[in-house]
């Protein structure tokens, strides 16, 4: 089962509430919210209060992909703001493991970020911790990007991993998804599926959602 998790950086921020109404009806599975520093990454886009404004208006859960540094020191915030899943990066932390902890303790599910060279190798000793690995499959910082495909092997092996230790983690891919993308990151294992131009900036955005979910599928 594919779940299709719109990014709102795409949106039109001037009638963001309405935009998420719309890809909840057209059948998405979650909203993602990207939040950028201008340190972590070259771009700064929005914060919690974006989140808690979103909070009463959609019943689907946030997933909210942290592109920040020091992330332990907003985790708090996020989950009070109203946070269901919270990604982190593992470059942006220093104690990684203490910060899926605390992810944990508001009842957040937690989840780490691989840039495209991040080796799988990084996440290792902590997949026991975590509920979800999202694979950028582009660099992180701006929506509309070019998909990396040699980002696929790895999703492919870190779903072997999974097997094998029969672990109970979902893998989430972000970046330059389309209803061609999204076929070999399926195939790999990927059922998290983030889209943001190419749901958003579409005339049609729940055939364009439909088209992503239905080829993830197939
Ligand atoms: C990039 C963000 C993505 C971005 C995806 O740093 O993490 O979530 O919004 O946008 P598209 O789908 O247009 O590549
Ligand atoms: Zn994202």
């Amino acid at each position: 089962m594919i779940k299709i998790a719109p990014s709102i950086l795409a949106a039109d921020f001037a009638k963001l509430g309405q935009d998420v109404k719309e890809v909840e009806k057209a059948g998405a599975e979650l909203i993602h919210i990207d939040v950028m520093d201008g340190h972590f990454v070259p771009n700064i886009t929005m914060g919690p209060i974006v989140v808690e404004a979103l909070r009463p208006i959609t019943n689907l859960p946030l997933d909210v992909h942290l592109m920040i540094e020091n992330p332990e020191s907003y985790i708090e915030q996020f989950a009070k703001a109203g946070a269901d899943y919270i990604s982190i990066h593992v470059e942006a932390c220093r104690h990684l493991h203490r910060t899926i902890q605390l992810i944990r303790s508001f009842n957040v599910k937690p989840g780490v970020v691989l840039n495209p060279h991040t080796p799988i190798e990084s996440i290792q000793h902590i997949l026991e911790d975590i509920d979800f690995v999202l694979f950028m499959t582009v660099n992180p910082g701006f929506g509309g990007q070019k998909f990396i495909s040699s980002v696929v092997p790895k999703i492919e092996a870190l779903f072997k991993i999974i097997k094998e230790r029969g672990l109970n983690i979902e893998i989430e891919v972000d970046g330059g998804i389309t209803a061609e993308t999204v076929v070999p990151c399926a195939k790999a294992g990927a059922t998290m599926i983030v889209a943001g131009s190419a749901i958003f900036n579409k005339e049609d955005r729940t055939k364009a959602l439909q088209e992503i979910k239905l080829a993830g599928e197939a």
